[in-house]
């Protein structure tokens, strides 16, 4: 395996071009590299600033696209919903879905709650009885000395829902835990929440310490950590879309709706029983959210985190959407948890996920959590769709087939006769390769 020679200390002090010019060293074509990376910054030097500065060490930036599904009905209101991906049939199948489901009633969702979650992690002496007794005037420690942090959330009624006492000291030594519920209404909430638990190790420390009837060594405690839980099974989102079996009538040329209904079913159940089909099923399920999570300048990875924690309640991992048919009624559902922001963080400062939101009509948070979700639903039910019928090859390979003519920088023309000649061939990069040689003699 080839190593690459170390950078000296001190990259993240060089300035940018310093930077982009010592990683282009790495290349054969340092010049080039230079130019090709370059071309990728935005020309208003204000705006590159902008997004040289969401991170560390930025030489340029990476494109991925930015596409729309248009006319998602959710709860009989119409969505022109941005979605960021880089795999080519996420937007197309969101969007059949959604027109398919717009013309059987659209997708119907409701929030279940927004209770985000915040854990302090701490090591104290004494033992479970004597730390319940001494709780609630913690509690109230804990409350009154974030006051102030809380105010302004609370006049937009959210702040500190609940704090738990956890007992975990037969585990570890000495080890308890404060669990916190939040409302974060609608900002996403992670540093409201991480300021208010570093707030709580201090006043628990604190709390202690000022005890002088405890004994020594109870006035010590120590705080191991105070961050969110990425794990928000409370704040929860639940989107379905039903129809009678008749209407799904026409899916599969051999089936009947209500057979295919049941097919549908069945496929959806493999991924309820078998991990592996469970994991690309929700796979598929979290193009859609990804999509529009990311369109929106939110936190994807603690988004599928919490959906895979979500998948695993029941002991093991599963399908996270769930399909029942009764009285002839097809209703397919998916319920995931999803911590979303539409105010403050990236949501504000990203110009284009401001864009996506003003395109989304400026929703609340929750309303957005549906939005989401829906694009989840959408998504899953079109690759269960393909993959019950024709199989996802067909729709995959079209894209595909997009894709390997960009790179052999195939014209317009080339293209329209390229498509032609795929439309019952297999694609592949040779057999294309080999199709344009012939066209180009
Ligand atoms: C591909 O990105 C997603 C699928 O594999 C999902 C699925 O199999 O359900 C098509």
């Amino acid at each position: 395996m080839s190593s690459r020679e170390r950078i000296k200390k001190g990259f993240s002090k060089l300035l940018k071009e310093e930077k982009l010019k010592l990683i282009a060293n790495y290349f054969e074509n340092p010049g080039e590299v230079i130019a090709l990376l370059k071309s990728y910054w935005h020309s208003d030097t204000g705006q590159q600033k902008l997004f040289d500065e969401f991170s560390e060490n930025t030489i340029t930036n990476f494109f991925i696209p930015y596409g729309i599904s248009p006319n998602v009905v959710i709860n009989d209101k119409n969505y022109i919903v941005p979605m960021v991906i880089e795999e080519s049939s996420v937007v197309a199948a969101a969007s059949a879905a959604a027109k398919f489901w717009g013309e059987r009633g659209g997708f119907h969702a409701s929030v279940i709650d927004v209770r985000k979650v915040g854990q302090v992690h701490f090591c104290w002496k004494g033992n479970i009885q004597q730390l319940q007794q001494l709780f609630p005037e913690i509690k109230q420690r804990l409350l009154q000395d974030t006051e102030s942090i809380t105010a302004n959330m609370q006049k937009r009624g959210g702040g500190i829902l609940d704090i738990q006492l956890i007992d975990f000291s037969q585990q570890i030594d000495d080890y308890y835990q404060l669990r916190a519920d939040f409302n974060t209404c609608d900002s996403m909430g992670a540093n409201f929440i991480n300021t208010i638990l570093e707030q709580f190790g201090h006043s628990l420390m604190n709390f202690f310490a000022e005890r002088t009837d405890l004994p020594e060594e109870l006035r010590e405690t120590e705080i191991v950590m105070t961050i969110l839980s990425n794990n928000t099974p409370e704040c929860r989102v639940k989107v379905w879309v039903e129809c009678p079996t008749s209407q799904l009538d026409g899916i599969d040329e051999h089936l009947s709706g209500h057979d295919y209904a049941l097919k549908f079913k069945k496929a959806v159940d493999i991924a309820h029983i078998d991990t592996y089909r469970a994991t690309t099923h929700n796979k598929g399920i979290y193009n859609g959210i990804d999509a529009v999570v990311i369109a929106t300048g939110n936190d994807f990875r603690a988004v599928e985190a919490a959906g895979h924690t979500f998948a695993s309640r029941n002991g093991h991992y599963e399908s996270l959407s769930t399909v029942t048919i009764t009285d002839d009624i097809f209703h397919f559902e998916l319920e995931v948890p999803m911590a979303l922001g539409t105010v403050g963080g990236l949501t504000s400062l990203h110009p284009l996920a401001k864009k996506s939101l003003e395109l989304l009509g400026n929703p609340t948070a929750p309303e957005l959590m549906t939005i989401a979700a829906t694009m989840g639903l959408a998504n899953n039910f079109s690759a269960v769709r393909s993959l019950t019928t024709k199989g996802i090859q067909a729709g995959h390979m079209k894209m595909h087939l997009n894709n390997i003519l960009n790179q052999l920088q195939a014209t317009d023309d080339e293209k329209t006769k390229a498509r032609e000649f795929f439309k019952d061939q297999t694609v592949s990069y040779a057999a294309v390769e080999h199709f344009l040689e012939q066209i180009r003699k």
